[in-house]
């Protein structure tokens, strides 16, 4: 069985829809940087073990109680961000190629890098006029929201749209596609039988 290890910084909606719904893998861990973040609540009722760590022992997998050495001890396969706003170190990335996922609330390679999460992407999109946006799933690769993209839905934005309408519209179809495009790729990458 696929074990796999969720990232998240926050809310935590697609962290319980994929703990909940994913087929091909178990949420074996889920690692949060935010002591405040609500996804800590949902994973516990979820009885889904979490891990509070700092910036330090995610960037020095010399550090004592090191992510790194934490997802080899828990053998992680699969590594998901879902909402989690810190840099992947290349170390990660070298130790699970191909094998960390995140999602995006843009089409990438539009409205991504330092600074576009939240609201702030949806703000963006608006400001810039675009007539459409949607969702992106990608691999993680080095640089922030750039690696292949193995899934993109994007949907038109009507001139009643707001930053918050279209929030709320991107977290719906969030909502819909994530497990299912996950689980599609953990088959097609460790053909494991579902669950
Ligand atoms: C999602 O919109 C995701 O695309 C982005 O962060 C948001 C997280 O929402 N990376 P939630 O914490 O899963 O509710």
């Amino acid at each position: 069985m696929t074990r796999i290890a969720i990232f998240a910084s926050g809310n935590g909606s697609n962290a319980e829809n994929l703990i909940r719904n994913l087929t091909h893998g178990r949420v074996v861990l889920l690692l949060c940087n935010n002591p405040q973040a609500y996804v800590l609540q949902r994973a516990k009722r979820l009885h889904i073990p979490t891990v509070l760590f700092s910036k330090e022992e995610l960037e020095d997998p010399s550090h004592e109680y090191s992510v790194l050495k934490l997802l080899k001890t828990h053998k992680i396969d699969f590594i998901i961000l879902a909402g989690f706003l810190w840099k992947i170190p290349e170390d990660m990335i070298r130790a699970w190629p191909k094998k960390i996922v995140n999602i995006h609330p843009a089409l990438l390679p539009k409205y991504g890098g330092p600074g576009m999460y939240g609201d702030h992407v949806h703000k963006a999109v608006m400001e810039n006029g675009e007539k459409e946006t949607g969702i992106t799933i990608h691999i993680v690769d080095p640089q922030y929201d750039h690696g292949h993209i193995i899934y993109q839905e994007s949907f038109q934005i009507y001139s009643s749209d707001t930053p918050k309408t279209i929030a709320l519209r991107i977290h719906f179809l969030e909502q819909l596609r994530f497990p299912k495009v996950v689980d599609d790729y953990l088959k097609q990458l460790f053909k494991d039988p579902a669950v």
